[in-house]
């Protein structure tokens, strides 16, 4: 849905969990369901699938699998900070570790075909940044092609500062595309995390959900701040998106999704959040597909719902704070580990060279990772 609204050069899903077993294909098409579509988004972005672990050969033979169903490409995870995740050695867990970072890329790189991009997504170290160029350089000897950056450690959470710096150097240390991730909300973020770093591309997390058109205003098809049609621009995605959170989720579940969204919404578009206050106490899935269809006429209308009635027309302009990030916890990842499949096997034979880095000639490259 996102990638309807903006433009990217590819999106990456969230993380499968791979510990000890080899998932059967659902598990990927569960978190990836565009596998089912040559692995493109409806309107056409590629989408490279995440994989998290720490045991080589058991991440390497889950990524043959996977590239039997041809995804865009495959992804690895050295960036969750999650503790449940760090506990069963996940994520920005292994960064200080460089030795099974290279492991893991050499043995992901060997056994998934050249035509298949390898690439990894990393924090800067776990308590600090000591380990961070060797981890980089770990990488990179691993035969991974291009990676992704987010500019803090483990225990930097979500701490507002990010340290941009520490992608510039990571930049200078390893000849490979480095994609600079953090704390981009809009076009001067874009610009000055660019100059920080000297980084060509960049990657979008909570900016891209929280103005689903950020991309496009970095890439100079719409104006760089949110204008008065821009809520009006959003409301059939709104739409698509709570008919399909509908779908999805159990009711219970599906208004919590839906207020998630407008919470972050709400840092860039005053009627975001002007109706999120209308919906806040709402559980009744009913309840708020009526309030939404309103607020859809209303902004059609109007440009701004609830104001043709002179509601909520006191709302702040001011941009909040955004709510914390929940606990990264996809739901593919969570199930991954099913008790039917069958263990690893053990080392693989096939062991394909590093393949040459990516193509790196545009200078507005954009990723999504779908947070
Ligand atoms: C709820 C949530 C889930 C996330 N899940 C993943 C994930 O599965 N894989 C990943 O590489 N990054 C994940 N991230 C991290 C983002 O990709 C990104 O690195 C981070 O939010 C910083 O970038 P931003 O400031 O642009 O959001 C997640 C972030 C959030 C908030």
């Amino acid at each position: 849905m996102l990638t309807r609204a903006g433009r990217y050069d590819w999106a990456v899903t969230e993380f499968v969990r791979v510990s000890g077993t080899l998932l059967p294909r659902k598990s990927f098409t569960r978190v990836c369901p565009e596998l089912h579509a040559g692995a493109r988004t409806g309107s056409g972005t590629p989408v490279r699938v995440q994989l998290m672990g720490s045991d080589p050969v058991c991440l390497a033979e889950n990524a043959a699998r996977l590239a039997e169903l041809q995804p865009a490409g495959i992804d690895l995870n050295f960036g969750c900070p999650a503790p449940l995740v760090n506990r069963h050695r996940g994520g920005a867990a292994l960064l200080d570790e460089p030795e099974l970072l290279h492991r893991i890329a050499a043995a992901v790189r060997g056994a998934v075909p050249q035509a298949i991009p390898v690439t990894a997504k990393m924090r800067l170290g776990i308590a600090d940044t000591a380990r961070a160029l060797d981890c980089a350089r770990a990488l990179a000897a691993g035969g991974v092609q291009a990676l992704a950056v987010h500019a803090r450690t483990r225990s930097d959470g979500y701490r507002p500062q990010v340290r941009w710096e520490w992608v510039a150097r990571i930049r200078e240390a390893v000849a490979l595309p480095v994609i600079a991730n953090g704390e981009v909300w809009n076009v001067a973020d874009w610009r000055a995390i660019r100059s920080a770093t000297g980084c060509d591309d960049v990657m979008l997390g909570r900016g891209a959900v929280a103005d689903p058109f950020l991309s496009r205003r970095i890439r100079g098809e719409r104006d760089e701040a949110v204008g008065a049609t821009d809520w009006q621009d959003l409301q059939p995605l709104l739409a698509d998106f709570w008919s399909q959170v509908r779908v999805k989720l159990e009711p219970r579940h599906a208004p919590g999704r839906l207020k998630q969204w407008l919470g972050l919404l709400q840092r860039n578009y005053p009627a975001a959040e002007a109706f999120y206050r209308r919906v806040r106490e709402m559980k009744d899935v009913s309840a708020i597909s009526a309030a939404l269809g309103r607020s859809i006429i209303l902004s059609v209308r109007t440009g701004l719902p609830g104001q043709a009635r002179g509601e909520d027309s006191s709302y702040s302009t001011a941009s909040r704070p955004p709510p914390p990030p929940p606990q990264p916890s996809p739901p593919g990842a969570a199930k991954a580990a099913a008790p039917a499949a069958p263990p690893c096997r053990g080392p693989l034979t096939a062991s394909r060279p590093p393949a040459a880095a990516l193509g790196h000639n545009a200078s507005d490259r954009m990723i999504e990772n779908t947070p």
